[in-house]
């Protein structure tokens, strides 16, 4: 079993001890009966309050609005309150709301618990890179449970937005640009933040985000317009939100962008059509930060009781920070705009998921002041952050196996991120204390190299800013060392919400700095901390090794430390792709063939064809990729049968072998590739993937089933169906595999 499965396992047992309810909880009668009792009791105004969230003063995440959250709780107008957030606070709120609350309705307490509360995991994307399941539901597991013991009930997660383009500074906070990928890492997290119990007290409602389209974003500008096709819509950006839909989650979120020019918050398509009928989701739907508002600069409501107008119809339930619906919804129905029963819907679905959570039974749940200190940053869970982050890692490249490295080497780590403890924890990092928590690669570095004679530690240069007078000591040291490490990258701000950025090469003088290393004709190892790929052609050139590390969280430094020193085995792989240059952006491994496929350098025809004439299509790492110390071999790609029908199975197996010095971990990948549809289909897509463990010299046969299933996609009629046809499979250890055989799928 590996650590992971047995980490999950262990919490899943101690967190079961936890998870009974409050000794002071009510008996309740059954949800429907209850809350259709309680609104028959409830005043228009008590029902519009549900509808109302505001934010506490603890955390900013988005525009101020001036509204003072605790004269509105005073007033009993609120419903929910976010960024508060611990016991004490909490509960005072909690407190000041059932005392000005005539039917003592509880408020339901949200936050951005992302990737972790107190015990910070690795950031999404990093986490997406593990392409582990268990790892990942860990992850929300241990999250869950530490925000539920701080007061939380509500976790305004997961982020499932399919992204293909690196500028947009949201893609740290997804699973990439992957469909198949970024579903089951949904539902992982899903899993994970609710749990089989979401009034259980180590269990938080999740909230499915940001619906939808968003990270399709023109040219990667965070907020910006977004346009696309129904079929790509559906096919690429919509199913991980639908399959949590079905994993049970609890609440959505709508997104900032328009589509086809219906901005999402306004969009009864999405919200109505799409998510409440035909996917059934029987949650409640909160806009985004101030989302109503901002249909007036979108420019389909010309004030503020049009835009809570257009926002009720179309389907949203809960209005985040903006005071529209507090202000305009009770005019609104004596104007005969909107109707009871659109306000008594959105009431209904707050109640319902606040019957969920306990909050009926016992508004103070969550309130338990030794449970908090108990929970919070307990050992387990930094354990099952370091496992996480140490499966994050992904290597791009080791020349001559300069990693991993050897403690009697006389080591020279450099950068700006050597000894930092804020960066390290990336951005969205809810209640993650940095400074004094999180490891830093030189402490995790220290406490495997106990002879201090062996490593050095310099800064040398800053991440931004172009002062040279640190570079003098960092390469005196480092002309001394048999290695160089230079640990570098971004700023935990500029990935995440409004942090796009046009140029995604390492900032500042980093390179300047990193080509002075070079010239001392040392083998040098980069380490990079950063929240989205980056365009690192030239590193890839000059760098004798490179490992991503992403932003890894608090126990980050150990995570580097130990892959550094070969006590951890990289075996991520990329959940996007890193470009060769940002012109190339949005590149992503299953775009379409087009009428003039470049077939590459060997080309007989290199005129007149879909590809540019400075540098080649190909990314500079493609879609899963990720190098491991040791070497696996794939061989032996066979199916059981050459034809499919709809109502059989094809058995694809390979066989891969260790073929290294080290025990280790391989994703292998399985993609499948439609050669005729009555719509153009994508060269290939991911359909299946296992991760499995190999002993140095061992050989496992690994295998997937293919149904008819798989194969389906929005036809010309718009029907989700699987054409009868000639199919490719592909087997391998990242998207540019070649190794593959045919079908065909049969009537
Ligand atoms: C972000 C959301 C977040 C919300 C609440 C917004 O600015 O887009 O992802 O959940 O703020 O903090």
């Amino acid at each position: 079993m590996n650590t992971v499965k047995a980490t999950l396992l262990l919490l899943a047992c101690t967190l079961s001890l936890h998870a009974q309810k409050g000794k002071n909880d009510k008996k309740i009668k059954p949800k429907k009966e209850f809350v259709a009792e309680l609104m028959a009791k409830m005043t228009v105004d008590e029902k519009i309050a549900q509808t109302v969230q505001y934010t506490a003063d603890g955390t900013v995440t988005g525009p101020k609005t001036g509204i003072n959250y605790i004269d509105e709780i005073k007033k009993g107008n609120v419903g929910s309150i976010l960024n508060a957030t611990g016991v004490k606070y909490t509960n005072m709120l909690q407190k000041l709301n059932l005392e000005n609350s005539r039917l003592k309705i509880p408020l339901i307490f949200g936050y951005d618990v992302i990737h972790g509360y107190k015990t910070i995991f690795p950031i999404t994307l990093g986490e997406a890179a593990t392409w582990d399941l268990s790892a990942v539901e860990l992850s929300a597991r241990v999250a869950a449970a530490e925000a539920a013991a701080n007061g939380v009930h509500w976790t305004f997660a997961p982020m499932v937005d399919i992204s293909r383009d690196p500028r947009w500074g949201r893609v740290s906070e997804g699973s990439g640009e992957d469909t198949y990928l970024g579903t089951q890492l949904a539902v992982a997290r899903v899993k994970g933040f609710q749990g089989n119990d979401l009034a259980s007290i180590n269990t938080v409602m999740a909230c499915t985000k940001h619906f939808a389209a968003y990270g399709a974003a023109e040219a990667g500008r965070d907020y910006n317009t977004v346009d696309m096709s129904e079929r790509t819509l559906r096919e690429m950006y919509l199913p991980p939100f639908k399959a949590t839909v079905d994993a049970g989650v609890g609440s959505f979120m709508t997104s900032f962008n328009e589509i086809a020019g219906v901005p999402a918050t306004a969009s009864k398509f999405l919200l109505t059509d799409i998510l409440k009928k035909e996917w059934g989701f029987d949650g409640f739907v909160v806009t985004d930060y101030t989302a109503i508002n901002e249909l007036i600069p979108h420019g389909v409501a010309k004030d503020s009781a049009q835009a809570g107008e257009l926002a009720l119809k179309a389907g949203v339930d809960m209005d985040m920070v903006g005071g529209i619906y507090m202000k305009n919804l009770k005019k609104l129905l004596k104007e005969g705009k909107v109707t009871e029963a659109q306000i008594n819907d959105a009431c209904r679905r707050v109640l319902e998921a606040k019957y969920d959570l306990g909050l009926f039974e016992n508004p103070y749940r969550y309130n338990d002041e030794k449970r908090e200190k108990e929970v919070t940053y307990k050992k387990e869970h930094l354990d099952a952050a370091l496992d996480v982050a140490k499966k994050s890692m992904v290597l791009l490249k080791n020349s001559n196996n300069v990693l991993p490295l050897h403690k009697e080497q006389k080591v020279a780590f450099v950068g700006p991120l050597v000894n930092d403890e804020w960066n390290i924890i990336g951005s969205w990092a809810a209640s993650g204390d940095r400074y004094g928590y999180a490891v830093s690669v030189q402490e995790g570095v220290n406490k495997i190299i106990t002879d201090k004679s062996k490593v050095t530690f310099d800064k040398g240069v800053e991440i931004i800013d172009s002062r040279r007078d640190m570079m003098k000591a960092a390469l005196d040291n480092a002309r001394k060392a048999d290695v160089i490490v230079a640990v570098m990258g971004e700023f935990e701000n500029m990935s995440g919400e409004a942090a796009s950025r046009t140029d995604i090469d390492l900032p500042g003088i980093q390179k300047e700095f990193l080509s002075e290393l070079k010239k001392l004709g040392k083998p040098v190892v980069l380490v990079l901390m950063n929240g989205r790929p980056l365009t690192l052609t030239w590193e890839n050139e000059n760098m004798d090794a490179i490992l991503e590390a992403w932003f890894p969280g608090t126990m980050g430094g150990d995570a580097i430390a130990q892959t550094l020193y070969g006590l951890n085995v990289p075996s991520g792989k990329l959940p996007m792709t890193f470009p060769r240059n940002v012109g190339q952006v949005p590149i992503y491994y299953n775009h379409k063939n087009t009428g003039r496929p470049y077939l590459g350098a060997g080309d007989p025809e290199q005129k007149y064809k879909s590809r540019y004439i400075d540098v080649d299509n190909s990314p500079l790492y493609p879609f899963g990729y990720g190098l491991s110390y040791t070497k696996f071999d794939y061989s032996n790609l066979k199916l059981s049968s050459q034809t499919l029908n709809y109502s059989t199975k094809i058995k694809v197996s390979v066989d891969v072998a260790n073929e290294g010095n080290f025990d280790g971990e391989e994703v292998v990948q399985l993609y499948i590739q439609d050669e005729v549809g009555s719509v153009t289909r994508p060269v290939k897509e991911l359909k299946g993937f296992k991760k499995v463990f190999l002993k140095k010299g061992e050989k496992k046969t690994v295998e997937f089933e293919i149904t008819a299933d798989d194969l389906r996609f929005y036809n010309i009629d718009m029907k989700f169906v699987a054409e009868p046809g000639d199919f490719k499979v592909f087997i391998g250890g990242d998207s540019a595999t070649k190794l593959q055989d045919k079908f065909v799928l049969v009537n």
